[in-house]
């Protein structure tokens, strides 16, 4: 957040003609079985790699995939992501896998010394990485002169102005299964938002701390406390809490429960009257962030509140941005990916961001030599 410096951008590299240039992307890609699911993670790299390539550069790629326990593993190699780099963008090598190193990830470095011989300039394109310290992407920028890329540059500008300036009303709405990791988000939201939906199974610790019974319902008992202070809190008339629930019963029943659910039912998407109190305001929003899903979409079953949300984002005249690689999964499920404004390469990292305002990634790039004053 300090020093004077500002992000350095493309155009704040050295004229990258003739000269070989380490990009660090965020090809950790979604895959089954060696194959990639969703290459998005890739094509969102294909600006920044042609912005290079057309200035004559030569470039070569690195990025982790998966976790590996910092020694070579077979199953997290490269090769398939390499294959379709190279569809995409012949002519840009790719590195082996970073964390198959484990000074990756402890940041050592003469693990950054290494990685960055050879090359005059370092690119970092890998905005889904840049919440991690990890040698590859807070060590090349005291290294090299050093630029975020495209990618990178449009995560932070618009994840960053989101916060910053939005359309009002600003209208959020938060899923996925875990309160715990999205307190941070919620805490850095509440004040800047008009209105704060929970959905997915984060809902029933809200729930619980309203004092209803979920049943057999994920929750975290740790985190009741702190969902009761947003319930009893200055911004309460800005939270919205499912008021019903799809529940799965012995023998695989069905049902909607109103309030209360009945031990030995599991709540697992939100219900049809709550779908319609989540999307009324959608309709009007100015500005929509959507992350994490209502329910457990990948089972048809309960994937009602999760296309009604999406529909709902997609249909919107506001600016619309979706952060988090369940949502943009279900975006893509249901074909609407490419009628929202901003679908975000980042899950944690965006999150982070929201939260904090930075990322060590960014830190680091800011100061880089070439960094603007
Ligand atoms: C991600 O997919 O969240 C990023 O690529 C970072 O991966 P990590 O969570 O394993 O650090
Ligand atoms: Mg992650």
């Amino acid at each position: 957040m300090s020093g004077r410096q500002t992000l350095p951008l493309l155009e704040d590299l050295p004229d990258p003609s003739g000269k070989r240039v380490l990009l660090r992307a965020d090809f950790n890609v979604p895959m089954t079985e060696g194959r990639i699911d969703d290459d998005l993670r890739i094509t969102a790299a294909l600006p920044t790699i042609r912005w290079l390539q057309e200035r004559g550069a030569s470039v070569t790629a690195c990025s982790h995939l998966g976790r590996p326990n910092g020694q070579p593993d077979p199953t997290y190699a490269m090769d398939p992501i390499r294959e379709r780099l190279d569809e995409l963008a012949p002519g840009v090598e790719l590195l082996e896998n970073l964390r198959f190193d484990a000074g990756e990830q402890s940041n050592d470095p003469g693990f950054a010394d290494r990685l960055v011989e050879g090359f005059d300039l370092y690119v970092n394109d890998a905005f889904g990485a840049s919440h991690r310290a990890h040698a590859s992407v807070v060590g090349p920028p005291a290294r090299l002169p050093s630029a975020a890329g495209r990618l990178l540059a449009k995560e932070v500008e618009v994840l960053g102005g989101l916060l910053d300036r939005p359309h009002r009303p600003f209208v959020a709405v938060l899923g996925g299964s875990k309160v715990s990791s999205k307190m941070g988000v919620i805490e850095a939201l509440i004040d800047k938002v008009d209105l704060l939906a929970i959905g997915g199974a984060m809902c029933f610790t809200f729930m619980m701390a309203q004092g209803f019974s979920v049943g057999d319902s994920l929750v975290e008992p740790d985190w009741v406390d702190s969902c009761r202070g947003f319930l009893d809190g200055p911004s309460q008339a800005k939270l919205l809490i499912p008021t019903d629930i799809v529940a799965m019963g012995p023998a695989e029943e069905i049902r909607v429960f109103h309030g209360d659910i009945p031990a030995g039912w599991k709540g697992l998407d939100i219900g049809p009257a709550s779908t319609l109190a989540f999307i009324a305001p959608l309709e009007h929003a100015g500005t929509i962030l959507w992350n994490g899903p209502m329910g457990m979409f990948e089972d048809v079953r309960f994937q009602e509140g999760t296309v009604d949300v999406a529909e709902a984002v997609a249909d919107s005249h506001g600016f619309t941005v979706v952060a988090g690689g369940d949502s943009a999964a279900a975006l893509a499920k249901f074909g609407l990916d490419l009628r929202i404004d901003h679908v975000s390469t980042g899950g944690g990292a965006s999150l982070e961001l929201l939260e904090k305002g930075d990322l060590p990634g960014l830190a680091a790039l800011r100061e880089a030599s070439n960094a603007p004053r």
